[in-house]
């Protein structure tokens, strides 16, 4: 994430259709990009991040910004946002998945391949377990289908052996190299890119995350009220969109003219998936925008 850069900043604000005095969530504050335009377009905000170190310099950057504004701040997990509503109902909801840039570039994170760092990959250190005590304990057979699952490694099995050999991992740029060791270079990314966001998605139960945020946050919803969701990797823009077509109705029994037996309680607000591929914002090249409303 840019710091001055929310992606598809323009979509999420359309989507959401922010008016003065509505009531939005933030579940993934990060570095307080689109919380801040919710702010300024007048909305009441509550935000959370599991990041404290983002939350802190969220808090710094919008209090700052947005003085006397309408701001409640969470240190949890988005799955814990229903509790934090405790019934308060929003008019709108977004999750900008993944992680921020200052959680990449801050080698102290173990996020990065390219500097040298713990083998950490928590989003917040402060709960769970870093990746290096995982993979002290993982048993091979898991390796292997978390590196194929979740990075989409073609070569999960050679990496998961040269992983277990080498242990114990010095740092981020062993691992790496490890991994550079037995995947062929492809050119265009980092041999090591697959294996991290393998290890990122497991540490961080992101998939878990997601799935039970999906289950939980459109019953919170004011009527009229939308959930936007920004992905970034065909797992999770995948779960998106089979949640949103459920309850919006798509797969559901149908009556002799085709009309669905029970009415849905939610609407696609776009058939399709935007697409950040124009956003100024190199990190949107990737990213798919999908809402979901909830009918009066
Ligand atoms: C891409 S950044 C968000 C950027 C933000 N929209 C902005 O404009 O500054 C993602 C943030 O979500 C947080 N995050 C990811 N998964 C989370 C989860 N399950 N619960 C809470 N925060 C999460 C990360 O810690 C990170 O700070």
């Amino acid at each position: 994430m840019d710091e001055h850069l929310p992606v598809l900043l323009d979509d999420v604000l359309a989507l959401l259709a922010v008016r003065p005095s509505g009531f939005y969530v933030d579940g993934t504050l990060g570095m307080g990009g689109h919380s801040s335009a919710i702010l300024a377009a007048g909305g009441r905000l509550l935000a959370s991040d599991r990041d404290a170190f983002a939350l802190a310099r969220a808090r710094e950057r919008i209090a700052s910004a947005h003085p006397g504004a309408s701001v409640e701040l969470h240190h949890a997990p988005f799955s814990q946002l229903p509790a934090l509503l405790d019934g308060r109902r929003p008019d709108g909801i977004l999750l900008d998945l993944g992680v921020s840039s200052p959680q990449l570039d801050r080698p102290e994170r173990g996020f990065s391949f390219r500097a040298d760092g713990p083998v950490d990959l928590r989003m917040d250190p402060s709960s769970g377990e870093p990746a290096s005590a995982w993979l002290d304990r993982v048993p091979e057979a898991e390796l292997v289908r978390v590196l194929f699952e979740y990075g989409e490694e073609r070569h999960a099995r050679r990496v998961a052996r040269a992983i277990l050999a080498a242990r114990p991992l010095r740092g981020t740029l062993h691992l790496a190299e490890v991994v550079a060791g037995v995947v062929p270079r492809d050119g265009r990314i980092h041999p090591a890119t697959r294996t991290f966001q393998a290890l990122r998605i497991v540490i961080n139960d992101e998939l878990g995350e997601l799935d039970r945020a999906l289950e939980s946050l459109p019953g919170c919803l004011a009527p009229g009220g939308r959930l936007v969701v920004i992905s970034f990797h065909s797992l999770e823009d995948r779960r998106v969109k089979d949640r949103f077509r459920d309850l919006a109705g798509f797969d559901a029994p149908r009556d002799l003219f085709g009309s669905p037996i029970v009415e849905p309680a939610y609407r696609l607000v776009e058939r399709r998936a935007r697409k950040g591929e124009s956003d100024p914002n190199p990190r949107a090249r990737s990213a798919r925008l999908r809402a979901l409303e909830r009918l009066p």
